[in-house]
């Protein structure tokens, strides 16, 4: 399977991992946040404040449609969001094998304490707030996955368990 989408919570690694995952495939790679930056020219923040949650949230759905019309190798990493939507879980499925990085709570705090970038962690009390989205979530990521990979550990161990379920 060359097309892989990584779903998961914020900090659980999409990123980094997906970027390695699509040179091990010889696949582009397209992080859908990075890719809505870019078209939109905003960073995330000021989408979320000028044009408000729904706007980006409409933006993913749309990147999602096209590239579910295409079939090129393809690594897609998306934003912590992406899967809440049903649309985007039925378009997720249609563009590859969906895998869910599933970090603990702990590892995601750790990785994310310190960020500005992401709105929805603006809270007084960083460690609820990530316990009340993730509760929230939780069940929506596992609907949406087709595997399912801890992603609390080190980097290259993600990896090659991503590419060992991949195989089977
Ligand atoms: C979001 C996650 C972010 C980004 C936006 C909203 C979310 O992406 O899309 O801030 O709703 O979980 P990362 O998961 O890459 O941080």
């Amino acid at each position: 399977m060359n097309r892989v989408v990584l779903i998961g919570f914020m900090g659980a690694g999409k990123t980094t991992i997906g970027e390695k995952l699509a040179t091990a495939l010889g696949a582009e790679f397209i992080d859908s946040d990075a890719e809505i930056v870019k078209r939109e020219g905003k960073s995330i923040p000021d989408i979320f404040t000028t044009q408000g949650e729904e706007a980006f949230r409409q933006m993913e759905t749309e990147l999602l449609r096209e590239l579910a019309s295409g079939n090129e190798a393809l690594v897609l990493s998306c934003g912590g969001g992406m899967p809440v939507r049903d649309i985007n879980r039925t378009l997720l499925k249609k563009i590859g094998t969906v895998v869910y990085l599933k970090a603990d709570k702990e590892t995601i705090y750790g990785r994310v304490a310190g960020d500005t970038n992401r709105p929805l962690l603006k809270a007084e009390d960083l460690k609820a707030r990530i316990h009340e989205l993730f509760t929230a979530r939780e069940d929506i990521y596992l609907d949406a996955k087709n595997v399912e990979v801890d992603a609390s550990r080190e980097v290259t161990e993600v990896l090659a368990d991503i590419l060992k379920a991949l195989e089977g």
